[in-house]
């Protein structure tokens, strides 16, 4: 495991944005696990500046996304669907057809998406932590075996998101789908971004924790090629 401390979210975002060049350069028909979140804003900024200026072209990505909640339609202003195609997709040359979310509620869209996953090895995986240490929304309990599947989401990641649906925790969606711990070790290679003091606990315990379910993040202490890119704030319990 790296761990690459930065002044401030620019230096975070030029680091995770070199490795995410070289890798599209490498194999332009790179598969990327991308997430949603604060955390890789930075980072899809950069992506886009890159292919504006023809360091980086997306014409054969393939991506796959983390999460998506359950309840809410894909045109929901706060959907990860709409984040995804504001933030980046709308951005740059992808094609439609190369973008996978998970989406539905069932036991069969679960398994679905994991198939498509099985089939399309992620190359590059960005993640972001919740302050509770979840990856995805894989919560604290979740099993590491888990694969794609349908999530209660815990009380203090309900809070979190309120601040994007009026800060009203009734509005919050409630449930999700997300790849599992699993399916997240199964790329290639992963890049972690976290930023602010509120997430310091979560990265100490990331790095020097034990390796347990209770911080699902943990378990990329076993993974062999993880870069994690924070600030001074988020390192500040290392
Ligand atoms: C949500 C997402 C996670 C993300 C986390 C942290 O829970 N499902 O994938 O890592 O938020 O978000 P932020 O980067 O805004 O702190």
């Amino acid at each position: 495991m790296r761990v690459i401390i930065c002044k401030n979210k620019e230096e975070i975002a030029d680091k995770a944005y070199k490795i995410f060049k070289q890798q599209l350069n490498e194999k332009p028909n790179s598969v990327l696990g991308l997430a949603t979140g604060s955390s890789p804003i930075g980072l899809y900024e950069k992506l886009i500046e890159g292919y504006e200026n023809n360091e980086v072209d997306f014409s054969e990505v393939v991506t796959f996304n983390l999460d998506e909640y359950v309840g809410i339609a894909k045109e929901h202003p706060e959907s990860y669907y709409s984040f995804m195609h504001k933030n980046l997709f709308d951005k740059v040359n992808i094609k439609e057809s190369n973008i996978h979310m998970p989406s539905g509620d069932s036991e069969v869209d679960c398994i679905k998406y994991e198939e498509m996953l099985s089939n399309n090895l992620i190359d590059l995986q960005v993640l972001g932590i919740g302050r509770n240490g979840h990856i995805g929304f894989n919560e604290p309990g979740t099993s590491f075996e888990s694969e794609t599947h349908i999530v209660d989401l815990k009380a203090s990641t309900i809070e979190d998101n309120a601040r994007f649906f009026d800060n009203n925790i009734e509005l919050v969606p409630k449930k999700a789908i997300s790849m599992g711990i699993a399916s997240i070790m199964k790329s290639k290679k992963i890049v972690l971004i976290a930023m602010g003091e509120n997430k310091a606990d979560a990265i100490a315990e990331l790095i020097k924790g034990d390796v347990s379910e209770k911080c699902p993040a943990t378990i990329l202490q076993k993974h062999q090629d993880v870069t994690i890119i924070i600030d001074e704030k988020a390192a500040e319990k290392c």
